[in-house]
């Protein structure tokens, strides 16, 4: 069990429904504690709740045993999608991404087993993949592991193994379910979306990143949202003219409600199209005949003004064409069905539809690599052409998926200029900023260097983005936080770290790339200790993080925001309230009880018995008069955990709150 696998001596309980964690404290100082909220390890004779998801029998087994000596036997099965089911109402909750494993290997033969969950609201079920096809045999036991965030309320919540092909026996043992306690997010650094006031700032969403934390760091620093998969074809129209709009719906609400406009992505897509859109009235794959074409264009035509016109005013610009360029063809177009059926009529008709319903809206053809010239050309000449007929195309939308080390600031400038004679409006629709310089490299964190040129990046890429702000008139992110990122899966697996917020949803410095680029520092040890920077900034020093500022007169709030037995988490919030800035602050208590803080964010933590000193990081080590900073932390407890009664800031005195 990975998640456990780090974590060592009984030094801190922390809370969870169903199981205690224990860390140590040198681990826990440096890395986020998993709590573990569900195991099932079929030690105890029994099933341990766990039930067939039809008539198939489900028995504790002692045959094999991944750890200890007992597992889960699933035999009997008549179907492939038969296998163990465990209910999780109540264990998972709304807006936390989980870590589910599960060990399986089968009794004899090979399958591919995956791991998903079922999940109810009302009469309407969804079945979301955690884990998909891994192929098992009977020799091992194979792991199963996938991150798993729900999004909405449910009535029903399972989790289940199943398998791809067969219906032969299987074994799960060792089934675990673990979450990292999000952090607060921070409330004391600019929103994004008040340092950029050039044009609105997006981020692609799922149904994840509007709830809990994640919903309060969305709603602070962005101006725009874009459903990153819920506008889709095979999300909006999965079947022929029945349309469905579960998982977007929430998504339009949430921005209505918070007033913040919609990228509406995408109408036209070679990828993520249901099979039964391109299958001809005989059953057969479509062909260029006359038939098939008038058949996948009346599909187009209603699909467009179902998904549109649902929405009507609520999303203002759809990109409505995607990644139709491929610039290895003399003509410059993609060969998928849509062009091989239709020619270009797919995108003639696309636009056409799309105007009709929404006059109003803007209209975008967007597409990646735009900065490659090749395709620049490819995209520039079919707009042009488009535009020439009438079609009504009002935009260029570039997604700029890129990374630490390409492409060049020049580049991306010529980019945007290529297009300025066409009189279209820019939008940067997906911009994210890999860590990886090629596909054959994969760290376990993120280092410290490449986190830092990726600061450097964002920094040059929206300062270019600002001089042209003639013509961008808005840049969306491909995502909110590093925890939910396509780039963890594509182009192969990998953690990537490609946007603004960690995986904990505290600021990276590609955030200051974006806010304040003379605050750009190296980042902490904790975030990455393997390597130091090694690029040399053009930006200006940042602050000491030393408490080498004077005394000055404070006031601190000290407050326990959770506690249970033998834990407990708190954040304190420490005032200047002095005439003279603070530069470089320390702050320390001293505890009545035996608490220890076993981890910290947002300062850095000195524990000696009961005396406590947190000075500051480097990015808040500067208090004006009125300022505050804020930092938080989780601690242990046995006894009682009285909140300490005095504080000292730089070695004066401070006013409890
Ligand atoms: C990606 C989504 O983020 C993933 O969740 C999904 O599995 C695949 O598609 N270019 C696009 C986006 O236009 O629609 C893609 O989004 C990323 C690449």
């Amino acid at each position: 069990m990975r998640a456990l696998a780090r974590l060592a001596a009984a030094t801190l309980l922390v809370a969870a429904p169903l199981a205690a964690v224990t860390v140590s404290a040198a681990d826990a100082a440096d890395e986020p504690v998993p709590i573990t909220v569900l195991t099932s390890d079929f030690e105890d004779g029994t099933a341990q709740g766990w039930a067939g998801r039809a008539a198939e029998t489900v028995a504790h087994s002692t045959a094999v045993a991944h750890g200890g000596t007992g597992s889960l036997e699933i035999t009997g099965r008549t179907a492939s999608w038969q296998g163990p089911s465990l209910d999780v109402l109540g264990v998972l909750e709304k807006g936390t991404a989980y870590t589910i494993s599960a060990w399986v290997r089968t009794v004899s033969g090979t399958d591919n087993a995956r791991l998903s969950v079922e999940r109810r609201t009302g009469e309407v079920a969804s079945y979301d993949q955690v884990v998909g096809n891994t192929a098992v045999n009977a020799g091992g036991w194979v792991e199963l592991t996938g991150r798993y965030t729900l999004a909405t309320d449910v009535d029903l919540l399972r989790i289940y193994v199943e398998t791809a092909a067969g219906t032969g026996a299987f074994h799960i043992d060792d089934v675990t379910v673990s979450y990292v306690p999000s952090l607060p997010i921070q409330t004391d650094i600019p929103a994004v979306r008040d340092a950029v006031t050039s044009f609105p700032v997006g981020a692609a969403i799922t149904g994840a990143e509007t709830v809990t934390t994640h919903g309060d760091l969305l709603e602070r620093h962005f101006d725009s949202v874009t459903p990153g998969n819920a506008l889709k074809w095979d999300a909006t129209e999965p079947s022929e003219n029945t349309f469905t709009y579960a998982q977007a719906d929430p998504l339009i609400a949430w921005a209505k409600a918070n007033g913040r406009a919609v990228r509406g992505h995408t109408l036209v897509w070679h990828n993520q199209t249901p099979a039964w859109v391109f299958t001809g009235a005989d059953g057969q794959p479509m062909t260029a005949t006359p038939e098939d074409k008038e058949l996948l264009l009346s599909r187009l035509e209603n699909h467009i003004r179902n998904v549109a016109g649902h929405y009507g005013d609520d999303i203002a610009v759809w990109d409505v064409v995607n990644e139709v360029i491929d610039e290895n063809q003399a003509d410059g177009m993609r060969r998928s069905t849509w062009y091989a059926v239709t020619g270009l009529d797919y995108i003639r008709t696309a636009f056409r539809v799309a105007r009709e319903v929404l006059p109003d809206a803007k209209l975008f053809i967007n597409d990646y690599n735009t900065n490659i010239p090749a395709k620049r050309d490819k995209l520039y000449d079919l707009v042009a052409q488009l535009r020439s007929e009438g079609v009504p195309v009002d935009g260029v939308g570039h997604q700029m998926h890129i990374n630490v080390s390409w492409p060049s600031v020049a580049e991306t400038e010529a980019m945007i200029r290529r297009f300025m004679p066409l009189g279209v409006e820019q939008q940067v629709t997906e911009m994210d900023v890999s860590i990886y310089t090629s596909e054959g490299e994969s760290f376990p964190t993120p280092p410290a260097d490449r986190l830092l040129r990726q600061a450097y990046v964002y920094r040059d890429m929206f300062a270019l983005f600002q001089r042209y702000a003639a013509e961008i008139t808005s840049v969306t992110l491909w995502g909110l936080a590093d925890d939910n990122t396509w780039l963890d899966t594509f182009p192969v697996t990998r953690k990537d770290a490609p946007l603004l917020f960690d995986t904990r949803l505290q600021a990276k410095p590609a955030y200051w790339g974006v806010v304040d680029p003379s605050r750009i520092t190296s980042p902490s040890p904790s975030v990455s200790p393997s390597s130091s920077p090694s690029i040399p900034s053009s930006a200006s020093p940042s602050t000491s993080p030393s408490a080498s500022g004077g005394p000055g007169a404070c006031a601190v709030a000290y407050r326990v925001t959770g506690s249970w037995p033998g834990g407990f988490q708190g954040d304190v919030k420490v005032t200047n309230t002095g005439a003279a800035t603070v530069s470089g602050w320390a702050l320390t208590w001293q505890y009545a009880g035996d608490q220890r803080i076993a981890q910290l964010w947002n300062g850095a933590l000195t524990q000696s018995g009961p005396a406590v000193t947190v000075t500051n990081t480097s990015w808040n080590g500067t208090l004006a008069p009125g300022a505050s900073a804020s930092f938080g932390f989780l601690g242990s407890w046995t006894g009682s955990n009285p909140a300490p009664s005095a504080f000292t800031l730089n070695g004066a005195a401070c006013t409890p709150l």
